[in-house]
C-alpha cells in the first residue's frame, strides 16, 4: 500500500546556499542534515506537512547527484513514495513491466529502505520507493 509522498529530492550545487530560501523565505522547519556515504550525497531535510523536501548535494564528483547536476543543472531529482511493504511494491512493479534500478532495497537517509524506479517507466521522473525502518 502506498501511504504518501515521503519527500521530494532536489539536487543543488550547495546546501548551505539554499538553506536560507527553504528555511527563512519559504518558512519550512529545518530538520537537520545527514551524509549518506554509499550514495556520496549530503542531504538536508525540511518538513512540509506530512512530507519533506530534501536538498541533495554531491560529496564526490562520481556521485549520481554530481552527474545529474552536470547534465541537467539543479532541480527536482526524484519523488519518493512511502510504501508499507517495499518487497511487495517491487514485485508489483516487475509484474507490471516497470523497469527497476534497484531490484532489492538498499538503505537510504534516515535508515529508510529504498529502491529506485527508472524514469523510463514513470514519465521521466526518478521515483524512489521507500519504507520506514520501524
Ligand atoms: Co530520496
Amino acid at each position: 500500500m502506498v501511504e504518501k509522498i515521503e519527500h521530494i529530492g532536489i539536487a543543488v550545487e550547495s546546501i548551505d546556499e539554499m538553506v536560507p530560501y527553504y528555511r527563512d523565505a519559504l518558512g519550512l522547519e529545518y530538520g537537520g542534515e545527514e551524509v549518506v556515504e554509499e550514495q556520496k550525497v549530503r542531504v538536508a531535510f525540511f518538513g512540509i506537512g506530512e512530507s519533506s523536501i530534501e536538498l541533495l548535494e554531491a560529496t564526490s564528483e562520481d556521485s549520481s547527484i554530481a552527474k545529474f547536476l552536470a547534465k541537467r543543472g539543479p532541480g527536482i531529482h526524484h519523488i519518493a513514495v512511502r510504501v508499507d511493504d517495499i518487497e511487495r511494491a517491487l514485485t508489483q512493479h516487475e509484474e507490471n513491466g516497470a523497469q527497476l534500478i534497484d531490484k532489492t532495497p538498499r538503505i537510504g537517509a534516515h535508515n529508510m529502505r529504498i529502491a529506485f524506479v527508472h524514469p523510463r517507466s514513470t514519465g521521466g521522473v526518478l521515483v524512489e520507493l521507500c519504507q520506514s525502518p520501524g
